[in-house]
């Protein structure tokens, strides 16, 4: 085997072994060790296939133009949302001007592995140094959003009440009429399934803010959990039509 080809090998995800008799509910946590070593273009992704299905849908079905991604780390799955866009633009079913948005603490790590596989990712790839609990840094989103683009948000940061409430507080904004704001890995705080070393709090905070008047606009979306497996359980939130 050449060097070029055991490269792209070592960018395999460990592959997944569980007994044919192993429970649902094992064969899920195997699923969960795996998600994390997981890769896309060259770069880390976290997200299970089946989700990345759900996106396709979703993506598809509401026409989103834009991506805000709460959570860059290594960049993965910002240059898939970007990929994804591009394809839709391809089919002529939303405008060429896609974009994603990603936040994250720190960018410099995410910026130059971005670059390391597409040298002109910032013309449609827009990183922002910040916190998701900072009001400020959804302002700086909102500058790079274009007029009218409908936009989906995916928050995928801590994992815990504070950040989660608190993404959805100044995020959700953005949101348009019949569009999704997506809350990842709610199964922290499901007790079979939580990874080691979470506490949990992203239920408990989607739950809270559903009761706020901005939340009420929005209703869960389970049966879009289409699957049977996911890391986002009670994540799908969609904003309502607008009745006119
Ligand atoms: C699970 S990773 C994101 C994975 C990525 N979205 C993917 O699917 O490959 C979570 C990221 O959230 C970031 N993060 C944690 N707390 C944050 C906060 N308060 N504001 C912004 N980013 C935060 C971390 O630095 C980390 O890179």
């Amino acid at each position: 085997m050449s060097a070029e080809e055991q490269v792209e090998f070592s960018q395999l995800p460990p592959k997944v072994a569980v007994d044919r008799a192993a429970s649902v509910l094992d064969y899920w946590r195997a699923r969960e060790r795996q998600h994390v070593r997981d890769w896309y273009a060259g770069l880390r992704i976290k997200k299970f296939p089946e989700d990345l299905r759900v996106y396709e849908h979703v993506l598809w079905l509401s026409r989103a133009q834009v991506v805000v991604e709460l959570g860059t780390h290594l960049g993965g799955a910002a240059l898939w949302f970007r990929d994804r866009l591009r394809t839709q633009a391809t089919y002529g079913r939303v405008p060429d001007a896609v974009r994603v948005i990603s936040v994250d603490l720190e960018q410099d790590r995410a910026a130059d592995l971005l670059a390391g596989v597409d040298p002109d990712f910032s013309r449609d790839i827009a990183l922002i140094a910040g916190d998701v609990k900072d009001p400020v840094v959804a302002d700086r989103v909102a500058e790079h959003i274009p007029a009218g683009a409908r936009c989906l948000v995916v928050e995928d940061t801590l994992h815990q009440y504070d950040t989660t409430i608190a993404a959805l507080h100044n995020f959700a904004r953005f949101v348009p009429d019949g569009g999704f704001f997506v809350v990842e890995d709610g199964i922290v705080d499901d007790p079979h399934l939580r990874p080691p070393g979470m506490q949990g709090g992203v239920l408990p905070a989607v739950a809270d803010w559903l009761t706020t008047a901005e939340g009420r606009a929005f209703r869960t979306r389970r049966d879009l959990e289409l699957y049977g497996i996911t890391n986002h359980p009670h994540g799908w939130l969609q904003r309502a039509e607008s009745p006119d």
